[in-house]
């Protein structure tokens, strides 16, 4: 026998209740289809015309080698053929090629290509003052040391090390046996 609960009862839905809700409400209708709209553009959408980053040619890694400032001169992006940028941080150089957007000729950064930019690092400064002259850093107080630490780490996890900056009248490291071992390593990794 059926119970009269005087009109207090609830209806529960049956099973589709939300979608007919949807579909009888003009409201809901038009966010489900914005909902749909906006998954649309997501996944199928015209994605926006970024400029393409000039591509830098790939290059095989210069070959592990010290430099004076002046050898070092040549590798400003623009004297050499390739195209080749060199920065020296801390004593060390190297090549930041890849980087070109930012060394290469128009970039930020372009007056470290080719020179030694511990100086201009430590002093937050994109001038390179001793340009010619082997700088010894040796007024550079513990801060700026610090900070060209850092930077040395920097370059050293994004760039290829070519090997030192010489300074003037000393030899450059011969690194042909390194090279021999390296070589030789790669064979047995390939064997
Ligand atoms: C307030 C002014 C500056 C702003 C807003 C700025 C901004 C930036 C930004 C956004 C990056 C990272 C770029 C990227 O990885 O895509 C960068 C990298 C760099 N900045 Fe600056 N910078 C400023 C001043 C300087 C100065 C004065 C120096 C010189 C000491 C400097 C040296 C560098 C260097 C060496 C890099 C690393 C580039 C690389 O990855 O090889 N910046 N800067």
């Amino acid at each position: 026998m059926a119970q009269n609960d005087g009109g207090n009862s609830e209806e529960v839905p049956a099973s589709g209740g939300v979608i007919s809700d949807i579909v009888n409400s003009p409201v809901n209708l038009g966010l489900l289809a914005i909902c749909f709209y906006l998954l649309y553009k997501i996944f199928f959408g015209k994605k926006p015309d970024v400029s393409p980053v000039p591509e830098v040619p790939q290059m095989p890694p210069l070959k592990k080698h010290d430099m004076t400032l002046t050898e070092l001169k040549k590798y400003d992006g623009v004297s050499n053929e390739e195209g080749r940028v060199c920065v020296a941080v801390n004593g060390k150089v190297f090549d930041v090629t890849k980087g070109k957007r930012f060394y290469g000729p128009g970039g930020p950064y372009a007056s470290f290509a080719g020179r030694d930019a511990t100086r201009g690092l430590a002093t937050f400064s994109v001038e390179v003052a001793n340009g010619d002259d082997y700088d010894d850093l040796s007024d550079l107080n513990s801060m700026q040391m610090d900070s060209v630490r850092e930077w040395e780490i920097q370059f050293q996890e994004k760039y290829h090390y070519v090997g030192r900056l010489l300074r003037p009248g000393e030899e450059p490291t011969d690194y042909s046996d390194e090279e021999d071992t390296r070589e030789g390593m790669m064979n047995l990794w390939t064997c």
